[in-house]
């Protein structure tokens, strides 16, 4: 009896072991915020995930085996971004980890993934610091510099203002350099930052600031940040009487921004990855799958999440053996990979070269208005 217990004891965890690792698997993982307050940019970009890996899985698989995709809700916090990739690596033994959308999450799982030489893509993160991290560390979208670009050029020749505001987060990365690069941009096009104020994340009164901004009656109003605070911001600057035109990036892309905001985000622009607009057969193509299974309209991170998972498992197919590092020089390979945000290249700094659009708000939709290229 004791040597049957014994036995057990022994073989048990051996057996456990087994099941963990299928190898006629190929296992990723995704880190986002699947709750909190950014709570759409997770689910937005898991749904995007799993329709590519759905697909794979649909056709075969690649070499043979299955895809199986491990989603992990890091609430909206870089410290929970952290711990949920290192659970990835070490319990899940992902061979790759898609996320996250925030740059500042990114930043914060990215040293991870690079110590540990698993290859992160990144669908939408735009700082240009995520992929400085290391050679491990991917994105599928532009970066902030160009999108601050795409604005101040927007804001100079389309609407004409001379003066603008702008208001940053100053706990994300990603509205801090955004602010930065358009301000910089916005300068040597001739124009006049007359307020350069700033906020944090969860704050939810901005009056003191925007009273301040009204003093100095901007033309615009540039509000680099996500859709939960651009939402009432836009409502209290309305409420104080500011007709200024707001602007922003693609932070404000959310089902949500209009029911936050309400009419008072209406008729502001932004930078975004896509436009369900657009005419591509691939946008077509994605749009028609994507509204098939989930009964609607794709955001932008479902189709750069999308774009970013698909890249991902062709370097896996690209790949002889099936290893991290092999996947890693796979993604890095990867040329005018023509997707449902347009054409792709990843450059030799591991970010995609592509073009962005600006999109105008009005209620729940967001309506093209252009194209433009790097
Ligand atoms: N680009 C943002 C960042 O780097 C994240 C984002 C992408 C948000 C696309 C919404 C849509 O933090």
């Amino acid at each position: 009896m004791r040597q049957t217990l014994m036995v057990l004891l022994f073989t048990l965890p051996f057996f456990a072991a087994c099941t963990k690792k299928n190898t006629n698997e190929i296992v990723i993982g995704h880190f986002g915020s699947m709750t909190g307050s950014e709570a759409t940019f997770g689910q937005s970009t898991d749904e995007g995930i799993r329709l590519a890996v759905d697909e794979a899985n649909a056709t075969g698989g690649i070499k043979g085996k299955k895809i199986k995709l491990i989603t992990m809700d890091d609430q909206g916090k870089p410290e929970e971004a952290a711990s949920v990739v290192t659970r990835l690596i070490e319990q899940e033994k992902v061979v790759a980890i898609l996320g996250e959308v925030a740059s500042s999450r990114s930043l914060a799982a990215a040293p991870i993934a690079q110590a540990k030489k698993i290859p992160m893509m990144t669908p939408s993160s735009t700082n240009p610091k995520v992929t400085q991290v290391g050679d491990y560390i991917f994105r599928a979208c532009f970066i902030d510099p160009f999108q601050g670009t795409v604005m101040a050029k927007f804001a100079t020749d389309t609407l004409k203002a001379k003066k603008v505001a702008v208001l940053r987060d100053v706990k994300s990365d990603y509205s801090v350099g955004l602010a930065d690069f358009f301000i910089q941009k916005f300068k040597e096009l001739g124009g006049e930052i007359v307020a350069d104020l700033s906020y944090q994340s969860q704050d939810v009164d901005f009056k003191a600031q925007l009273t301040q901004m009204k003093s100095k009656n901007p033309d615009a109003i540039y509000i680099p940040g996500y859709y939960t605070e651009v939402g009432l911001i836009a409502r209290q600057t309305r409420e104080l009487g500011i007709k200024a035109t707001l602007m922003g990036g693609d932070g404000w892309d959310s089902p949500k921004l209009f029911e936050i905001g309400k009419s008072a985000v209406n008729g502001g622009y932004f930078s975004n990855h896509y436009s369900t607009e657009s005419k591509e057969p691939a946008a077509i193509d994605f749009m028609a799958k994507f509204k098939e299974k989930y009964k609607r309209q794709p955001d932008g991170l479902s189709s750069v999440a999308y774009d970013a998972t698909k890249m991902l498992l062709k370097a896996i197919e690209n790949t002889t053996e099936i290893t991290p590092t092999n996947i890693r020089d796979q993604l890095a390979k990867i040329k005018e990979f023509v997707g449902a945000t347009g054409k792709i290249s990843i450059d030799e700094n591991r970010n995609a070269v592509k073009s962005a659009v600006v999109v105008k708000v009005q209620g729940n939709e967001n309506k093209y208005v252009t194209t433009v290229n790097p």
